[in-house]
């Protein structure tokens, strides 16, 4: 790769974040070694003292951003280097942070390692060890998410649960093609595991110590769209204030999940495609095109051949995109999965909550196993989470029934602003009632969809992002 690929170092393609934070009250050593690690390719934040820092990181963490690695000067006014330390290593998934320092201090440099920093840097900085410095912190950070990847992994929280043929037949697919680093088409009904099967992919990949950057397609506005999925320079358009880097970025040396891809509009189709073809991409209002190295999955619930026939979805990007077709098959063709899960769900609820976990009567599981689910696994699970709030120990038909009577369980989410059956006529307050009746409408209007986000959207003249927000808000998604 002789070309500047944006994330680091031009020659590597391992998968290193990307953004570095410098924090120094002296704002001519961050404008310098900003310029340094520009040209080196990295993203550049810049923050006064530890203060602002935190504040920083709070407000990136929003957008799902975070920096790769963290400098910082240890004198500075509000909150110094070694607070900022200590204060970063109370937090989870803190990054590597390297001290710089203008007094030379041995005890400060003692401290500091002690507190975790990984390194140590003297003012004046020379730029060939910064960077070195900046490099080998990236190394710690890569190995740091290997190791968060395989630990994912071996905790289960995607874990594929089912035993019926189809489900045997869909793992030995993911198996087959998982290290195959071509794209994966997953289709399936609304709630059958879609993105369980990407996330299973993914960790099963070489890639696994890479990112995974879920993109919900159909989420974002129409007019943001590009910007989403490529970045934006800084003032490219009235908004964009910072520079920002876009999800085929983030993905870099990793997986880009595109989750309803049905409802991608047509204009980013064609540069999707395009970006997919050339592994490039050009930041909106950038100039030159950044390698990127990932591995694309994408999934649906709507019929994207049907779809090129209307001509909504382009058929050169469905054939990229189709080089492995999975289908996750709906729950009713697998009914014997449904005890099998019930019973995987209930364990779930028994480590959330530190109890032992309910358990569910022969009884019950007779209805349950009776039940059409159109919505899938996700509404088993919804089923069996508010199955639980009635029960006791053991649910039992009269528990479901109490559920299944007010209607089909599209969805009772947990904090769903609206119980099942709720009758907004009840409300106490004005502002109640609004929400209660807001929340029942979607509900309805998507229920007499099939559950259907972009079918339920035209019907009622809605932005589908628009729509997203609002199911968002009633726990309806
Ligand atoms: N085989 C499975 N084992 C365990 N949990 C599952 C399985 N399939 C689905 N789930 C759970 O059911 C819920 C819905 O799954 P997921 O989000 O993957 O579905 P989806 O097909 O992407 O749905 P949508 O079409 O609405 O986006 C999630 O909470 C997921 O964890
Ligand atoms: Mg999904």
């Amino acid at each position: 790769m002789g070309k500047q690929s944006g994330t680091g170092q031009s020659d590597s393609k391992s998968g290193e974040p990307v953004t570095v934070l410098v924090v120094d009250d002296d704002a001519d050593i961050c404008v310098a070694v900003e310029m340094s690690l520009t040209y080196e390719g990295f993203e550049v934040w810049t923050a006064p003292n530890g203060k602002q820092a935190l504040a920083r990181l709070d407000k990136e963490e929003e957008n799902g951003r975070a920096p790769a690695v963290i400098l910082t000067d240890v004198k500075m006014p509000e909150m110094d280097g070694l607070t900022l330390l200590g204060e970063l290593r109370e937090r989870e998934h803190a990054p590597p942070v390297i001290m710089i320092s203008g007094h030379g201090d041995i005890d400060t440099a003692v401290e500091a390692v002690k507190l975790g920093a990984i390194d140590f840097l003297q003012k004046p900085i020379d730029q060939n060890r910064l960077v070195v410095s900046v490099q080998n912190a990236l190394r710690q950070t890569r190995l740091a998410a290997e190791n968060t990847g395989l630990r994912r992994q071996l905790s289960g929280k995607w874990e594929l649960v089912g035993a019926s043929a189809p489900m045997a037949q869909l793992r030995e697919s993911i198996a087959r093609v998982a290290d195959a680093d071509i794209p994966v088409l997953i289709t399936g009904e609304n709630g059958t595991g879609k993105e369980v099967v990407a996330r299973n992919l993914h960790l099963s990949s070489s890639r696994a110590g890479g990112p995974f950057v879920a993109v919900n397609c159909a989420a974002i506005p129409n007019e943001l769209i590009e910007s989403e999925l490529f970045g934006h320079e800084r003032g490219s358009f009235t908004g964009a204030h910072d520079r920002r880097i876009g999800h085929f970025e983030a993905a870099h040396a990793g997986t880009l999940f595109l989750d309803e891809i049905g409802d991608m509009p047509l204009a980013a189709q064609a540069k999707v495609l395009r970006a997919l073809e050339t592994r490039e991409i050009t930041r909106v209002g950038g100039t030159r095109p950044l390698a990127v190295d990932i591995r694309v999955l994408a999934a649906t619930n709507t019929d994207l051949p049907a779809a090129v026939e209307e001509k909504t979805f382009r058929m050169d990007l469905l054939y990229r995109l189709n080089v492995v077709p999975l289908r996750v098959p709906a729950l009713r063709e697998r009914p014997t999965d449904i005890p099998i899960l019930a019973a995987h769900f209930l364990d779930e609820i028994g480590r959330r909550t530190g109890r032992r976990a309910p358990t569910i009567d022969a009884d019950a599981v007779g209805v349950l196993t009776a039940h059409p689910f159109p919505g899938n696994v996700r509404q088993l699970k919804n089923l069996v989470e508010a199955a639980h709030v009635f029960a006791d120990d053991t649910i039992t038909r009269d528990d479901l029934a109490r559920i299944l009577e007010v209607g089909p369980a599209l969805s009772v989410p947990e904090g769903t602003a609206l119980p099942l059956g709720e009758d907004p006529f009840q409300a106490e307050t004005f502002e109640t009632f609004k929400n209660e009746s807001e929340a029942l409408f979607f509900r309805r209007k998507l229920e007499a969809n099939g559950g259907n986000v972009k079918r339920t959207a035209e019907n009622l003249g809605m932005q589908r992002s628009h729509l997203y927000k609002k199911l968002d808000r009633y726990g309806l998604k």
